[in-house]
Order: C-alpha cells, then sequence, then structure tokens
C-alpha cells in the first residue's frame, strides 16, 4: 500500500460516510468526494428523480463509470453510495485502487440518522427499524467482503472516528515497511 492510496467510505445510508469524509479532508488534506453529489450533478437531478425517471440499473451504471474514474486519481476520501459495494466490478475497482473502510452503525443509530431526510428513494416509504434491519443484514455480506477495515460510528464522533481510520492505515503501511 502507499500513503496515497485512496481511502473509500462504505457502509449503509446513514453510517456517517459523508461526515467523515469531510473530517478526513480537513484533518488530512485529502480531497473529498462524495459520489452521490457526482452524480447529481453530471445528470442534472437528484438522486430520487434519477431513481424515478432513469430506474435504479442505470444509477448503478453511473456509479460504476464514476468509480472508474475515480480510480484513476490519487490521495482522495471517497463517500460511496450506500449500494456502491453491491456490484462486484466495484469492489474490484475500490480495492485495486485504495483502501475500504467499512463504516458500521447499529439500525437504531441509522434510523435516527435518516428519519428526518427525503433525499434517499430506498427509504422513502420505508423509513422504519425492521426495514433498515433486513436491508442491512442483506446487504452485511457484500460491505464485509469489501472491507479493509470495519470501523463503528456508533456513539462517536467524526474526528474520533477519523483517527481510528488514519491510525489504522498507518499501522499497515508501517508493517509493509519493517517486512522489506
Ligand atoms: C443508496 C444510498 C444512497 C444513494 C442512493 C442509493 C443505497 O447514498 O446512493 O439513494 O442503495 O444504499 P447514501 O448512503 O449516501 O445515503
Amino acid at each position: 500500500i502507499s500513503m496515497k492510496d485512496t481511502i473509500y467510505l462504505i457502509g449503509f445510508m446513514g453510517a456517517g460516510k459523508s461526515t467523515v469524509a469531510r473530517s478526513l479532508e480537513q484533518s488530512c488534506g485529502r480531497k473529498a468526494v462524495e459520489m452521490d453529489e457526482c452524480i447529481e450533478e453530471q445528470e442534472r437531478m437528484t438522486i430520487p428523480r434519477i431513481f424515478e425517471e432513469k430506474g435504479e440499473e442505470y444509477f448503478r451504471e453511473l456509479e460504476t463509470e464514476l468509480l472508474k474514474s475515480l480510480s484513476n486519481e490519487k490521495n482522495l476520501v471517497v463517500s460511496c453510495g450506500g449500494g456502491t459495494p453491491l456490484r462486484s466490478c466495484n469492489i474490484e475497482i475500490m480495492k485495486r485502487s485504495g483502501r475500504v473502510i467499512f463504516l458500521t452503525a447499529a439500525p437504531e443509530t441509522v434510523y435516527e440518522r435518516v428519519k428526518n431526510s427525503h433525499h434517499r428513494p430506498l427509504l422513502e416509504e420505508n423509513k422504519n427499524l425492521a426495514f433498515i434491519e433486513a436491508l442491512m443484514e442483506e446487504r452485511k455480506e457484500r460491505y464485509e467482503a469489501a472491507a479493509d477495515y470495519l470501523v463503528s460510528t456508533d456513539g462517536r464522533g467524526a474526528e474520533e472516528i477519523c483517527r481510528e481510520i488514519l491510525e489504522r492505515i498507518a499501522e499497515e503501511w508501517n508493517k509493509t515497511q519493517t517486512g522489506k
């Protein structure tokens, strides 16, 4: 690994990917990239409208294309969409070009974080704990397959989470150095 490899933040909606990405941008000077925002700008449409008018598959294709182009850059912190690791090809792209951090959160935490927002088409009609629990359980395997590290966000602030992420990467990097 190189210290300039991009950091990909993955995890369920409301796990804190965007907040942590902004915090990492401030603390270590990496440029933060919000995948959902890039897609909205590129399409000149909000995510709910893309889902409604073009369908989820179309959106997933845009995610893969965006990841491909981001993987050519270095030293970014990418806040992925909650569904980015659903495609195996996306996992391959991330693993090839950086380190993947799975931000975990309990369903109750997610519920509290998303209950008042209206920009997530998959949750719009399903804002309840049972649905969140079930979808999280269904996706767990994908997130774990993609992850180099798991970092919990329950009851923790962005700064503390950032510190843990940077420590884990530094630790791995040090190991590769001493092994040489
Ligand atoms: C999605 C998560 C969203 C957004 C889209 C689909 C998902 O991103 O990409 O609504 O499938 O989990 P956030 O995780 O940033 O909410």
